[in-house]
């Protein structure tokens, strides 16, 4: 062999080792981070050279570089006890993949472990230089946790929660403490090391406000670990309300206070219900409150906005005040009193009519005013008096009575004063006829105008009433509805007392 010879020969068998060397490989960790309890996947990869169709079935181990305990083998007898059931091969072993993982993670599952790979019908080997060793954590990765800690409501709240772990055929499980949209992601590390991170978004709301927001993660097997992060919410105020005492008596002084829900808090104004700015401040004074105080309301202003509270009106007490349009008045021949009073609470109304209590024909109560209205018989009275009382106090006021329509009142009160009407007009003609020959009366039409009016007078003369029964006055006549009511009395009766009466008021 010459040299070139011999430089060839050289230079093809280290090539051929090279390959060899290559050939014989395995890929792991020097370690692997594992948790306590947990599981531990070792990732590994291996390579022999090209058994050229020699391999016939492949058998993946795992063992200690320590006294070569197998803590892997498909056959479960082979491996000490320590490890029975809790190791596995994630892929096939001839798959290039030796990947194993531990499950219940204990305390000296440290190694360092080898792999071992047994082709039958070719080779078989060790790869004692790629030894891995495990790190037991007894805690979990702390945990990464980021949320924007401020938003305004509405906005959308993107928090994301990510651990680094160990176990990627059982990753940790994410719950989180606000529902909302999840989204789950996984990315693989260096040396075993995985990356799980759970994101949630979810739109804010005022309720969430000085919330804490929980990320609770649970590894496989158990052990669990919490973060929470407490997110601050700005909106507009809301629940914007006046606090005030309601009932007052007028001369008082009221304390109004507005209070609002919001974030930041709020500043506050106060305005008169037209619209005139009253005060600013959370609080409002108004001294001596009377009936005519202006309704207010308040105004709770933050950064985010301008919230009104209703408006407020104070329920100020007095005592009865009768209005001086109260009055009695004939309508359609009928007398009615109306007695209108202004009071708060509203007031009791009654009529008194001499030192009788009338009953009220109506009684109507609109806000503050009552409205009192009386149709009866006024007999020959000339006032009626309007008395109204409520818990602070009464008043009284005296109506007047009419002095018109008295007659024809009394004839349309009764259906037979109709018929006597026409009675007295076809039989009064006939009478003026007769005086108007002695001249002592006067004649025509006018003369029962006069007598009607007469006979009103007398009808608020009530004392000569009963006296006079016996020689049938004027007013036993027209103001006593028996008369009238009894259409079986005579005709001569009423016509010739009607006659004394025309007779006796014209003098
Ligand atoms: C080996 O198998 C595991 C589990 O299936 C996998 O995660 C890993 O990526 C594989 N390794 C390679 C190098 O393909
Ligand atoms: C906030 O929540 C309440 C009740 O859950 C809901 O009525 C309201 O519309 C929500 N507001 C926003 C801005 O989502
Ligand atoms: C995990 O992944 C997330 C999202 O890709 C990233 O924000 C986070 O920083 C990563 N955590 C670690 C420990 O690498
Ligand atoms: C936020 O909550 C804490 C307790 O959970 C409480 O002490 C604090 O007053 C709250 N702050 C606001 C602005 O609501
Ligand atoms: C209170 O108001 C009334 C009218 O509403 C007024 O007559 C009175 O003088 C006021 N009193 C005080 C002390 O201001
Ligand atoms: C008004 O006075 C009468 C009699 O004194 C009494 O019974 C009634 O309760 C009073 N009404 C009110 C509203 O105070
Ligand atoms: C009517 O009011 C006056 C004072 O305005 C009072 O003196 C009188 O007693 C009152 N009369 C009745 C019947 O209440």
């Amino acid at each position: 062999m010459d040299a070139l010879e011999w430089l060839l020969f050289l230079c093809i068998y280290s090539k051929v080792t090279q390959i060899a060397e290559l050939s014989w490989t395995a890929d792991v960790p020097n370690e692997v981070k594992g948790l306590l309890g947990s599981c531990v996947v070792i990732p590994c990869s291996y390579n022999y050279p090209d058994p050229q169709g020699k391999a016939k079935s492949f058998t993946g181990i795992w063992m200690t570089t320590e006294g070569d305990r197998v803590i892997y083998h498909p056959t479960q007898s082979k491996i000490v006890k320590q490890y029975q059931s809790r190791t596995k091969l994630l892929e096939d072993a001839s798959s290039k993949n030796c990947s194993l993982m531990i499950e219940k993670l204990q305390q000296n599952d440290r190694g360092p472990f080898y792999f071992r790979i047994e082709i039958e019908g070719y080779d078989r080997a060790s790869y004692r230089k790629n030894k891995v060793s495990i790190s037991v954590m007894g805690e979990p990765n702390p945990t990464d946790f980021s949320v924007q800690e401020e938003v305004k409501e509405g906005q959308t709240v993107s928090a994301s929660c990510s651990v680094s772990h160990s176990c990627p055929t059982y990753p940790p499980d994410f719950h989180w403490s606000h529902p909302g949209v999840q989204h789950f992601q996984a990315q693989k590390l260096q040396n075993g090391q995985w990356n799980s991170t759970s994101t949630l978004t979810f739109r804010s709301n005022r309720t969430d406000h000085n919330k804490s927001l929980q990320c609770r993660v649970t590894y496989h097997e158990g052990k669990h670990q919490e973060t929470s992060k407490t997110i601050q919410v700005k909106y507009a105020p809301v629940n914007v309300k006046v606090e005030y005492q309601s009932d007052m008596n007028e001369g008082e002084t009221a304390h109004l206070k507005c209070s609002s829900d919001a974030n930041p808090v709020s500043s506050y104004e106060w305005h008169s219900e037209a619209g005139a700015l009253l005060n600013k401040g959370q609080t409002y004074t108004m001294s001596n409150v009377s009936r005519h105080s202006e309704a207010v309301y308040c105004t709770a202003v933050n950064e985010e906005g301008r919230v009104r509270s209703s408006t407020v009106k104070l329920n100020v007490l007095y005592a009865p005040d009768i209005k001086s349009s109260s009055k009695c008045f004939s309508e359609r021949g009928k007398v009615m009193c109306e007695c209108i009073v202004e009071s708060r609470p509203p007031s009791m109304l009654h009529f008194v009519l001499g030192d009788r209590v009338v009953q009220n024909s109506k009684v109507q109560t609109v806000g503050s005013v009552t409205t009192g209205t009386l149709q009866t018989d006024f007999g020959s009275f000339k006032f009626v008096h309007c008395l109204a009382n409520n818990t602070l106090g009464n008043a009284n006021l005296t109506l007047s009575l009419p002095l018109v329509d008295n007659m024809q009142n009394i004839f349309i009160a009764s259906g037979a004063g109709v018929i006597f009407l026409i009675v007295l007009i076809a039989t009064g003609v006939g009478v003026v006829k007769k005086w108007g020959r002695s001249g002592e009366t006067p004649t025509s039409d006018l003369g029962i105008m006069k007598a009607e009016r007469s006979v009103e007078l007398h009808h608020y003369a009530p004392t000569k009433r009963k006296e006079d029964r016996k020689d049938m006055s004027c007013s036993d006549i027209y103001a006593n509805d028996h008369v009238y009511g009894n259409v079986g009395i005579s005709n001569d009766f009423i016509n010739n007392s009607f006659i004394m009466c025309m007779h006796k008021q014209s003098e």
